[in-house]
């Protein structure tokens, strides 16, 4: 099968497309024919052995070398085959997945039971290739970090982006007053997601213009916001909470009103998500599709920083 592969750590420069063999799934795998997968930030820690959350990315991408030489953690595809095991899938199902270890960026991918769920009837390979890994994380953030509730004024900081356009809509399901925050050009788009209001952070800073929130959900990372900067924005009881755990892990033992956490996108999340996407509630952005043989300029487009949703790549003909 084609794969995307890399030897050592590095720039987009150490991806190769190559002819692999295929995977043989284990008794609890699917063998999954990949239809598309998409670019995502730990695609960029693991192929450039970055050693963050205390080494732990190292210890998963590789100490020296990379330990895993396909990248891609998201999925969208069809079941080709099920271990013995496996009970909850069958030959022919469409799935979509997150996953722990990665290795989508290929023609076949072999994917853990508990990860995949039933890909939302009203979208397509390349949509649902978007949505798992970052809706996954925005509804963990929102519905199980900090138990969004009906009312709350919430803020989202990056809300163009991958995790941050699922933010402003999940959040809206949950009949909240959302802000989102994001660069000039998104501003149209962030409000057509559902954002109350959109702040365009070239022109205006959020964290002085006298507005509190119950929530602001965090969700650029890389200390580009942080707790400090945004306090005077919470109300009493209001929570910072950011997709990036390494900032606030110790202040969280000190400081309730700051969580940090990882995504942790198993199935049930996504058959929550696929629920609210066959609603038509919320949907994935898809800023550009590349096909496979594109990934080093797919990882560079998504590491300049400002994708409009999601950078997704097909592997259809
Ligand atoms: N905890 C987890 O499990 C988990 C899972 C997935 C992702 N993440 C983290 O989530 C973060 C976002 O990932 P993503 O894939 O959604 O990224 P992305 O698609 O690249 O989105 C990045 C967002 O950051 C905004 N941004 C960039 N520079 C900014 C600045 N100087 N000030 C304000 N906003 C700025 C962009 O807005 P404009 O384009 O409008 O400028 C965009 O909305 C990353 O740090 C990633 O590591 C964590």
């Amino acid at each position: 099968m084609k794969a995307i592969i890399y030897e050592e750590f590095g720039s987009a420069d150490v991806l190769e497309l190559k002819e692999v063999e295929k995977p043989t799934p284990r008794d609890d795998e699917l063998l999954v024919k990949v239809h598309a997968t998409s670019v995502n930030a730990l695609d960029m820690i693991f192929r450039s052995g970055e050693s963050l959350l205390f080494g732990m990315t190292k210890l998963m991408a590789g100490l020296k070398k990379p330990k895993h030489n396909i990248l891609g953690f998201d999925v969208s595809g069809e079941v080709e085959s099920v271990g013995k095991k496996v009970t909850k899938f069958k030959q022919g199902d469409l799935i979509y997945a997150c996953l722990r270890t990665p290795g989508a960026n290929a023609e076949y991918v072999c994917v853990p039971e508990k990860y995949p769920a039933i890909k939302p009837a009203n979208m397509s390979h390349l949509e649902a290739a978007a949505a798992p890994d970052t809706g996954g994380t925005a509804l963990r953030g929102l519905r199980d970090i900090v138990t969004i509730k009906e009312g709350q004024r919430v803020l989202i900081f990056g809300a163009s982006g991958g995790v941050g356009s699922y933010a402003v809509q999940i959040a809206k399901t949950f009949t909240t007053e959302v802000t989102g925050v994001c660069g000039t050009d998104a501003v149209d788009m962030v409000k057509s997601l559902g954002a109350n209001t959109a702040i365009d952070y070239k022109k205006e800073d959020f964290t002085k213009n006298g507005q509190i929130y119950d929530i602001i959900f965090d969700a650029v990372g890389r200390n580009i916001t942080s707790y400090s900067k945004c306090k005077n924005s919470l109300t009493e009881d209001g929570i910072f909470v950011t997709v990036d755990p390494q900032s606030t892990v110790f202040r969280y033992m000190l400081n309730k009103k700051v969580r940090g956490y990882m995504g942790n996108v198993i199935g049930e999340k996504l058959d929550y998500l696929r629920e609210l996407i066959e609603a038509g509630k919320v949907k994935s952005v898809v800023d550009k599709v590349y096909p496979l043989s594109q990934m080093v300029e797919a990882h560079r487009y998504y590491e300049e920083g400002h994708p409009k949703g999601k950078v997704v790549i097909s592997l259809q003909d």
